[in-house]
């Protein structure tokens, strides 16, 4: 990849060309964004044809009641179908749609079209055994195996709506999803692998389904061999349930809008948001998104995201860009470091995976451990890399384009949000001048601009609120079972027609967008939405607790960390470290290990402003150990000397 000098707007101070060989053969060349930009709708239609439809539809976008989308009304189709049976029809039920690699070394599986088709007709039978009808809602809770995707693409086939929980949440968050969503039925394991070990997820789910009145079974696979409570007549092994099924399934059509899934993500306030995703235009877009943004060629790549299925980047780019695709993919269970720190090296150079997709948070991981590491082992499948999930900088792409792509690879940097459900902002690697750090470009389709806090279109240069400007094919219909929290979240800042994304964002000189990070009270943690109101509220649910504050203060490794301030019931009461780890693990079983606060500070004070919101800019000042600003809009400008007094030194 060649390296030009460029102008003064990149940090780096250069851009790096598409390589000549990838440019020549790409999947989509520069003239995709005239053709974008010339009919946008007919644009997205001709997308939406790579899809098999049993019915086409009548019109591409309605939009006659914002901000509520129909897209390619009247349409008919089966996710499943597009996703599995198709390519076996096409004759290549042959080829690998999965190398499962499990986490204890030599557990692997791989999975053909042709077996994951027969997987997933015996799965949606099972479901339809045990009552499961198009519309009703079942949850997956679930470690990253190959059931994990055939239960989802199982609900998909007969139309049931899939919420997939990641498995790291406690049984709580489960229990509030489960209410939420009024699920039917939930897809679970004994447990998991995690760092050498078996973990339970069984208990977890037996907790939560006994608050929660409308799960009629619970579908129990053996992964670990652990032992496991059992509610006889409400729970079922799925090698009893599943394995005796027929192979054979009749797919069925469903419309265009029915529901695909529901994904919860954290919002600004405790209760989780229930995203709403529908089949044709989601799938769409995550299909034509997933072959152009990696150039995906479905003959020769190995694709790998390595995220988990619990996530949006998961169900997106692990499970439906890819099979529509017919990629052939990677799909590991564990953490980078097991069983050493070379095990995702070591993954590339066995499988000669061609696209890898993952984290800033986990490069930066990486760089720490030391390039020595990928260095020992044969990389050079590699074709394109992508990032996601928070902004990468560019000290972490330099590295990343360095020490694991050679020097070779276009580093595809994407910026989306379980919102959007596909790819929103970023170069295409057969095409755009790469500039580190930044997103760059609105995908082909896309309409996304820099605002200020009126909405007005800023000019480059300019550093404002990023906006998404038109309907778009996989964007959320709602939340569930709350549209004016979807209004007023989403909707009603710049009016009806604007997306309002939450993100600051900056246009460089030449017109490159970079993302600057959420400008709401949303943290960002190792790629992970966490709401500094959902923290607090756990804290405060503590006996010990009287208030709290949560910010996201600037990790090197995780992006953010979180950092608590805490005023105690009882002053006198214990406040030393024991009382701290405490609290830390109180929110980690309430909410999950990964809420779990970097550093709880106890306080006699939080700084307010005379309206009595917590100044939590001043406490970010602190946490991330710099220099209060501004402190004239406080009730008491002593307040933070007195917090600063009592600081044990930040780490
Ligand atoms: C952030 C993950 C900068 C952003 C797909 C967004 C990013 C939130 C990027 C969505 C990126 C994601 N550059 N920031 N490439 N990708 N973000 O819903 O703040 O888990 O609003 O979706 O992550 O996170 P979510």
């Amino acid at each position: 990849m060649s390296e030009t000098a460029s102008g003064t707007s990149t940090t780096e101070g250069r851009s790096f060309e598409p390589p000549q060989q990838l440019a020549a053969h790409a999947n989509v060349g520069p003239d995709v964004y005239d053709e974008a930009s010339a009919d946008r709708l007919a644009f997205w239609a001709k997308q939406a044809r790579r899809l098999t439809w049993t019915q086409e539809w009548d019109e591409v976008l309605d939009w006659s009641n914002p901000p509520f989308a129909k897209w390619f009304v009247g349409g008919k189709l089966n996710v499943a179908y597009n996703c599995v049976d198709r390519h076996v029809e096409d004759g290549h039920g042959d080829q690998v749609a999965y190398h499962w690699e499990g986490e204890p070394a030599d557990d692997t599986r791989t999975i053909t079209y042709a077996q994951l088709k027969d997987e997933v007709c015996k799965a949606a039978n099972a479901l339809i055994e045990l009552g499961v009808r198009a519309g009703d809602r079942v949850a997956i809770y679930m470690p990253m195996i190959p059931e994990t995707v055939i239960s989802m693409l199982a609900c998909a086939r007969i139309g049931a709506v899939h919420m997939v929980v990641f498995g790291g949440f406690s049984a709580d968050a489960l229990a509030s999803r489960l209410d939420d969503a009024g699920a039917v039925l939930v897809i679970t394991s004994d447990g998991g692998y995690r760092r050498g070990a078996p973990s339970a997820l069984k208990p977890a789910v037996d907790d939560a389904v006994g608050r929660s009145p409308g799960v009629r079974n619970v579908v129990v696979v053996k992964r670990t061999g652990q032992d496991v409570e059992w509610t006889e007549g409400r729970d079922l092994w799925w090698d009893d349930v599943v394995e005796r099924q027929s192979t054979e399934h009749e797919p069925e059509s469903f419309d265009a809008e029915h529901p695909l899934y529901i994904m919860y993500t954290s919002g600004t306030t405790a209760k989780p948001k229930g995203i709403l995703h529908t089949t044709g235009g989601y799938l769409t877009q995550v299909s034509f998104t997933h072959w152009a943004s990696f150039d995906l060629k479905a003959d020769d790549d190995v694709f790998w995201t390595a995220a988990d299925v619990g996530w949006v980047t998961g169900h997106s780019y692990i499970v439906y860009g890819p099979l529509s695709n017919r990629a052939t993919s990677v799909m590991y269970e564990g953490t980078p470091e097991t069983p050493h720190r070379g095990r995702w090296w070591e993954i590339i150079q066995k499988y000669g995976v061609t696209i890898l997709y993952t984290a800033p948070t986990v490069i930066r991981t990486f760089m720490k451990w030391g390039e020595d590491v990928p260095a020992g082992f044969d990389l050079s499948s590699l074709r394109v890399l992508g990032s996601v999930g928070e902004p990468i900088n560019p000290e972490a792409w330099l590295w990343y384009h360095k020490n694991i792509g050679g020097g070779r690879c276009p580093i595809v940097d994407t910026w989306w949000q379980t919102e959007t459900g596909g790819h929103m902002i970023n170069p295409l690697p057969g095409v755009t001048s790469l500039v580190p750090g930044s997103a760059q470009h609105p995908f082909p389709g896309i309409s996304a601009k820099v605002v200020d806090d009126e909405g007005n279109e800023l000019t480059n240069d300019s550093t404002g609120l990023l906006v998404l400007t038109e309907p778009w094919p996989s964007m959320l219909r709602t939340i569930w079972g709350d549209d004016d929290r979807y209004v007023d979240t989403y909707w009603s800042r710049f009016g009806k027609n604007v997306y309002f994304a939450g993100d600051g964002a900056k246009k460089d000189a030449d017109g490159n967008i970079w993302l600057l990070g959420r400008v709401d009270d949303v943290m960002n943690v190792s790629g992970h939405r966490i709401s500094t109101t959902e923290v607090e509220s756990s804290l405060v649910g503590h006996p010990a607790v009287a208030e709290a504050a949560v910010v996201g203060a600037s990790d090197p490794t995780t992006g953010q960390g979180i950092v608590a301030f805490v005023i105690l019931r009882e002053s006198g009461t214990d406040s030393g470290d024991e009382l701290v780890q405490t609290l830390r693990n109180h929110v980690a079983r309430d909410i999950g290990p990964i809420a779990k606060p970097r550093q709880i500070m106890v306080v006699q004070e939080l700084p307010k402003t005379r309206s009595g919101k917590i100044m939590r800019r001043l406490l970010r000042d602190i946490a991330e150990n710099r220099e209060l600003g501004d402190v004239t809009t406080l009730t008491d400008s002593s307040v933070m000397n007195l917090i600063k007094e009592k600081l044990p030194a930040a780490p």
